[in-house]
C-alpha cells in the first residue's frame, strides 16, 4: 500500500525546564479537547481532560509498581517537555473507508525522579475525536529490565454515567453487556457464573472498550491502542469515587504482570470523546494511534463474503469429529466406526462451493477437516492433539482446493488450537506453508479452553505475544488471520493489515446453543458502540431459519430476518459470513439477493443515526462499484427512522431495494415477516422506515445508468 505522509505543520518545541515548572497543556486541532499535565507538590504526575471547557477526567494519577524496584509515582521533576503538531493522513488497504484523516497535537513530558535519576516520558496525543497517552521507558543507566507488578493509570470521572460494560474477565470477552450506572457496576457477580464455563474475573473490573453516556449527551469510550508485548488492561472500578484504574491481566506463573527490556513503550491508553453516539463509530482514534503498515503488499488478500461448514455443527446437524481413536503412540487411527455425522466431507464442502459460486460469495470455511477433534474440548492434555495438516479420511484437500479454484472460490483454513499454544507455535510454519501450497490466504484460528501452559490467561502478556507473533508469521506466507477467543483488537490492523477480523464477543454461535436464551435484541445495538469501536468483528450474520426448531427447539436467533440482512452493513468486517445452511438460503431466494449484492470493502462510511444500546443506522459506499448499502437495527423496541440520502452523488439516480420488517414482524412472534420493495432514489430522497421489535432494515442503493 502506498503510504502518504503529509506533514502540514510540524513545530517541535523542546523546552528545558527549571525545576519550578510543574505543568504543561495541549489541545486538539479543533481546540475542543484539552489535556493538562500537572506535577503535585510531592512530584506526582497527574493529568486532567477537558471537553468544550468542561472537566471530563479530573486530576488523575499516573505511575507503576514493580516487583523488584520502588514504584514510579512521586518525587518527579519535569526535565523538559516538547510539543508537535502533525497531519498524517493514510489509506486503508481494506476497511470502512479508504482515506483516513489523522491530525493531532502531541505533548511529551520528560520526567526524572529527583533522587534515583530514573526517568520516564509521558506522551499525550490529542485528536479531535479523543486522546491517547502512553509511557515511554527510555534507555537509562542502571535500569535494563522492568518487571511491572501493576500499572497505576487512573481515570477520575466527574459524573455517574450510564455505562455499557462487560466484566474484566482475563480469559474471554464472550459476555452479555450490562447497562448500569457507573456507581452500580458489579463485575464480580459473574465470577463463578454457572453458564460461563471459562470465567476468570478476579476484580470488580471491566474489559474495554467500555462506553459511558452522560446526562448531558457526553459520550466516552475507554480502550487501548497498539497492544504489543504487554498485558491487556482491564479497568478496576471505584464505584464510590466514580473512577477507573488500570488492572493489568496477570499470570499464575509470575509475580509480575509484564516483563520488558528497557527501552520500551506501553500501549496507548485511549478515551474517545464525542457529544453524540454516531461519532463514536466514525472515530478512527484507535487505528490512528498505531504505527503505519509494515506489510506493503496486501494484494493477495481480497475482502470477501464466505459460507462454510460451521453453523451445521453448532446446530448439531453434523460434527467436527469423524470418530477416530488414538493408538498407543498417540496417532489417530480410523477404526471404521465413524458415526456418519462428520460435516467436513469433500462432498458437503462441494455443496458450499457450488452455492457460493452461484451467489457472489468468494470463500468457503471448512471446520472439522483435520484430525484431533475427538480430543479437543474438556481434556487437560490438549498439547499434540491437532497437527493442522492431516485431513480426516473423507476430506480430500487436493480435490476440494482444485474444485474451489475451478469455481473461483477460495477455501478458508481453520486452525482450532484448543488453546494448546506450544503445539500451535511449533506447527505454524508447516501449517501456513500447507496453506500457501494450496493458495489459501486466510485462516480462522480458535483458542477454546484454558490456556496451556497452565496459569496463563488469554489476555495476558504471554498470549498477547502469541497472537501477535502468529499474525506476523502468517504474513510471511501471505496468510491473513481471523482469530476466535482472541485478544481484543487495538488497531494493530493498521500495522499488520493481515489481521483481518476476530471474534472477541458473544457471536452468533451463542444463539445456537446458549442455555441463557442467546443474544437478546439489545446485544448488537450495544456492540456497535462498544466492541465494534476496537475493530472488525467476525459475528457471522445471515441466519434465515431464525427458529431452527427442527434442530434446537429451545434456541433461536433473537432478531427478525431483516435485521440479519442489516448486519452485513452495520457490523463491519472485511470477511462476512453467510452463516446459514445452503438449504435455508435456497428456500428464501428473495432476501438472499441482498447477501448476494452487498459489498464487503468500503470507500466511505456514514453513521446516519444511533443511540448506544437502542438503535443505529450506517451507510457504506462500496469501493469497487461506488454503490451504497444501508443497514439499520433496533433493540427490543420498534421505532420509525427517517433517513436522508444526501450522501448520494449529485445528478445520479439509483435503484434502491429496501428489505424491511413486515407489518407484523417481531423478533419472537413473527421473525420471518419481511417486505421487499424497489424504488428509484437520488440525493434529495427522504425515506421513513419502521423497524419492528428486534428488527432492522437493509437497503441496496445501486447506480442506474
Ligand atoms: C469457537 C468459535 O467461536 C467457533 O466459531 C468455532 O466453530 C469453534 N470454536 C470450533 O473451533
Ligand atoms: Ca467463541
Amino acid at each position: 500500500m502506498k503510504q502518504r505522509l503529509l506533514l502540514i505543520a510540524i513545530t517541535f518545541l523542546m523546552v528545558a525546564c527549571s525545576s519550578s515548572l510543574k505543568k504543561a497543556s495541549i489541545s486538539s486541532p479543533n481546540e475542543a479537547i484539552t489535556v493538562n499535565f500537572n506535577l503535585t507538590e510531592k512530584g506526582e504526575p497527574t493529568y486532567q481532560v477537558l471537553f468544550k471547557n468542561k472537566v471530563v477526567v479530573d486530576t488523575s494519577f499516573l505511575g507503576f509498581e514493580f516487583t523488584d524496584a520502588e514504584p514510579l509515582k512521586d518525587n518527579f521533576e519535569i526535565k523538559a517537555f516538547g510539543t508537535v503538531s502533525k497531519n498524517d493522513p493514510w489509506e486503508m488497504p481494506w476497511g470502512e473507508q479508504l482515506k483516513v484523516e489523522n491530525e493531532y497535537n502531541e505533548l511529551i513530558v520528560f520526567l526524572v525522579e529527583k533522587d534515583t535519576e530514573r526517568s520516564v516520558n509521558i506522551v499525550f496525543r490529542v485528536h479531535d475525536d479523543g486522546i491517547g497517552f502512553r509511557y515511554e521507558f527510555q534507555q537509562q543507566d542502571g535500569w535494563t529490565e522492568a518487571l511491572i507488578k501493576e500499572e497505576k493509570t487512573q481515570f477520575n470521572l466527574t459524573q455517574d454515567y450510564k455505562t455499557f460494560w462487560i466484566p474484566g474477565d482475563w480469559d474471554i470477552y464472550e459476555h452479555l453487556y450490562n447497562t448500569t450506572k457507573l456507581s452500580e457496576i458489579d463485575a464480580l457477580q459473574f465470577a463463578n457464573h454457572k453458564d460461563l464455563a471459562q470465567t476468570s474475573i478476579p476484580n470488580n473490573a471491566v474489559n474495554t472498550p467500555v462506553t459511558l453516556v452522560g446526562d448531558d449527551g457526553l459520550h466516552l469510550s475507554f480502550h487501548e491502542a497498539g497492544l504489543v508485548d504487554y498485558s491487556g488492561m482491564t479497568l478496576g472500578v471505584d464505584t464510590d469515587n466514580l473512577s477507573f484504574e488500570s488492572i493489568l491481566v496477570g499470570s499464575d506463573n509470575t509475580d509480575y504482570k509484564v516483563k520488558r527490556q528497557i527501552p520500551f513503550k506501553t500501549p496507548w491508553r485511549t478515551i474517545q470523546i464525542t457529544d453524540n453516539a454516531p461519532d463514536l463509530i466514525a472515530s478512527n482514534l484507535i487505528v490512528n494511534l498505531n504505527e503505519p503498515t509494515k506489510i506493503h503488499d496486501m494484494s493477495w488478500f481480497t475482502p470477501m463474503k464466505y459460507t462454510g461448514v460451521w453453523w451445521e455443527m453448532h446446530l448439531g446437524k453434523s460434527s467436527w469429529d469423524y470418530g477416530m481413536t488414538r493408538d498407543d503412540n498417540g496417532n489417530w487411527v480410523d477404526t471404521g466406526e465413524a458415526h456418519g455425522k462428520h460435516g467436513a466431507s469433500t462432498e458437503n464442502v462441494k455443496r458450499f462451493i457450488d452455492f457460493s459460486a452461484k451467489n457472489n460469495i468468494g470463500g468457503v470455511l471448512v471446520e472439522g477437516w483435520n484430525t484431533g477433534w475427538e480430543h479437543w474440548i474438556g481434556f487437560e492434555d490438549r498439547e499434540g492433539v491437532f497437527d493442522f495438516v492431516t485431513p480426516y479420511p473423507d476430506y480430500n484437500l487436493d480435490e476440494v482446493t482444485r474444485y474451489a479454484k475451478e469455481k473461483g472460490i477460495e477455501i478458508i483454513m481453520h486452525h482450532e488450537t484448543s488453546a494448546a499454544t506450544e503445539t500451535y507455535t511449533k506447527q505454524q510454519d508447516t501449517a501456513y506453508a500447507l496453506m500457501q501450497k494450496y493458495g489459501m490466504h486466510s485462516v480462522k484460528s480458535g483458542y477454546v479452553g484454558k490456556i496451556l501452559p497452565k496459569g496463563e490467561y488469554h489476555h495476558g502478556q504471554y498470549m498477547v505475544n502469541h497472537y501477535n507473533n502468529a499474525a506476523i508469521k502468517a504474513a510471511k506466507y501471505q496468510v491473513a488471520v481471523n482469530a476466535h477467543e482472541p485478544i481484543k483488537a487495538t488497531g494493530l490492523r493498521r500495522t499488520y493489515p493481515n489481521i483481518i477480523s476476530r471474534e472477541g464477543l458473544r457471536g452468533q454461535e451463542f444463539n445456537a446453543w446458549s442455555s441463557d436464551g442467546g443474544n437478546p435484541p439489545e446485544h448488537l445495538p450495544i456492540i456497535a458502540f462498544t466492541r465494534m469501536l476496537s475493530g472488525p468483528i467476525d459475528y457471522t450474520p445471515g441466519i434465515f431459519n431464525i427458529k431452527f426448531d427442527e434442530y434446537k427447539p429451545n434456541n433461536q436467533v433473537n432478531t427478525t430476518i431483516a435485521q440479519q440482512l442489516a448486519l452485513y452493513v452495520v457490523i463491519y468486517s472485511p470477511i462476512q459470513m453467510a452463516a446459514d445452511l445452503v438449504e435455508h438460503y435456497e428456500a428464501n431466494p428473495e432476501p438472499l439477493q441482498f447477501i448476494k449484492d452487498v459489498g464487503v470493502d468500503w470507500q466511505q462510511t456514514k453513521v446516519l443515526n444511533g443511540e448506544v444500546g437502542d438503535y443505529v443506522t450506517i451507510a457504506r459506499q462500496e469501493r469497487k462499484t461506488g454503490d451504497w448499502f444501508v443497514g439499520g437495527i433496533t433493540d427490543e423496541n420498534s421505532r420509525n427512522l427517517d433517513l436522508t440520502l444526501d450522501f448520494l452523488d449529485e445528478n445520479q439516480k439509483y435503484e434502491a431495494t429496501i428489505y424491511k420488517d413486515g407489518e407484523n414482524a417481531h423478533w419472537n412472534d413473527n421473525p420471518l415477516d419481511i417486505t421487499i420493495e424497489k424504488i428509484t432514489v437520488s440525493k434529495d430522497s427522504k425515506l421513513s422506515v419502521r423497524l419492528a421489535e428486534g428488527g432492522g432494515f437493509a437497503i441496496s442503493v445501486i447506480r442506474l445508468d
